[in-house]
């Protein structure tokens, strides 16, 4: 069994962040954050980047600046967590749950359509587990129901579909940098778009309109601070130096873990579409075993973190703020997150724990009769 290449140096992460502290206290300063900006959109080839305090904030700032109000309704994946949805609630729009297609994992376009009403705005892609459905499929429904796509490509960074990059499908996309992530710096997250006019109103709503977009006044509406802090913003600078070699490694671990696990009873990897250039975010696999999500969770209790068993991931629209008794489930979510073991790595995991990890569901698949 071959190795993984070695972990991307680690040295030198904290020496922007000492230097960002040397300024403070500053309380104008964002010095960091505007070279991250920088740096950013010269990464994903976008001609603006936004820096804010989280993914959540990202999807807030960009849904607002698309004018999402009151009244609107947004398509939003069932297959999503609830951070995807909080930000339309919070603007007082109704999120509008979409089903997804088992074989693909890709939005169930069929669904979407019966679901638009003339009350629909936009459209919420997620690209969950880093997978990314088809964007020309998406760009052309969204054309034809006149929606405007916002992506939630917070856990995307560095996947690709069609050589369209995650993020750049539509008006604008969200990324988060929280701990965990590939590209991450603790807490934050980031904004792409090739629109100016939804950059500058999200930089005035990351700051409570402090200074506004062309045409509006400081403070003429209220918004809220979704700063991301100078000491994050440059040791997320740093890690950005070091994402394509951080890719290449959870391609690595992911690889090396499903080598491990060939011929695991009822265990089979997940393979990206043909199209996809995937940032393997988190190795996924099907779990063809009785009762899937009832071994997914034994699996966690037994040391294997995993998305429905250690975080229980459950489809949005099953959540208790959501729940209607006039709206039909979205099944084919709820089939792919019972089937489907999506282990929780991070760039700390050597081959000891990957190889702990395949020994642990080996061992426990061939046991598992119930
Ligand atoms: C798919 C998805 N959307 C949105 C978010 C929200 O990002 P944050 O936690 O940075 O607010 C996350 C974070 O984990 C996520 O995984």
């Amino acid at each position: 069994m071959t190795g993984l290449p070695p972990l991307p140096a680690r040295e030198g992460l904290g020496e922007g962040m000492v230097a960002a502290l040397a300024g403070m206290p500053d309380p104008a300063g964002a010095e960091f954050t505007t070279r991250f900006e920088h740096d950013l959109a010269s990464t994903f080839s976008s001609r603006e980047a936004v820096a804010v305090s989280s993914g959540t904030t990202a999807l807030h700032a960009a849904l607002s600046a698309i004018g999402i109000g009151p009244g609107d309704e947004v398509l939003v994946p069932a297959l999503t967590v609830v951070m995807t949805a909080a930000p339309v609630v919070l603007l007082g729009a109704t999120p509008v749950f979409v089903d997804s297609d088992p074989g693909t994992l890709d939005l169930d376009y069929a669904d979407a359509a019966a679901k638009v009403t003339a009350r629909t705005k936009a459209i919420v892609p997620v690209h969950l587990w880093g997978r990314m459905g088809d964007p020309a499929k998406l760009r052309a429904f969204a054309a034809a129901q006149g929606l405007t796509i916002i992506e939630d490509a917070a856990q995307a960074a560095g996947s690709s579909r069609a050589d369209v990059t995650a993020g750049t499908v539509g008006a604008a996309g969200c990324f988060s940098l929280k701990d965990g992530k590939i590209l991450w710096s603790g807490e934050g997250g980031f904004i792409l778009t090739d629109d100016s006019q939804l950059a500058a109103h999200a930089r005035a709503f990351r700051s409570h309109w402090l200074q506004p977009p062309p045409g509006s006044r400081p403070q003429e509406r209220i918004a809220l601070n979704g700063r991301l802090a100078e000491p994050l913003a440059a040791l997320a600078q740093a890690n950005l130096r070091r994402f394509p070699a951080l890719l290449e490694y959870r391609c690595a671990q992911t690889a090396h873990l499903s080598r491990a696990l060939e011929g695991t009873r009822g265990i089979t990897p997940l393979q990206p579409a043909t199209d996809e250039k995937w940032n393997c975010y988190a190795p996924l696999l099907h779990i063809g075993l009785p009762h899937p999500r009832a071994f997914a969770e034994h699996l966690a209790q037994q040391g294997v973190p995993n998305s429905t068993g250690s975080f229980t991931l459950v489809p949005c629209d099953t959540r208790p703020m959501f729940t209607s008794p006039d709206r039909a489930p979205c099944r084919g979510a709820a089939q792919i997150l019972d089937r489907t073991l999506a282990l929780v790595l991070t760039e700390r995991d050597t081959v000891a724990v990957l190889d702990r990890y395949a020994a642990v569901i080996t061992w426990e698949a061939a046991a598992w009769c119930t």
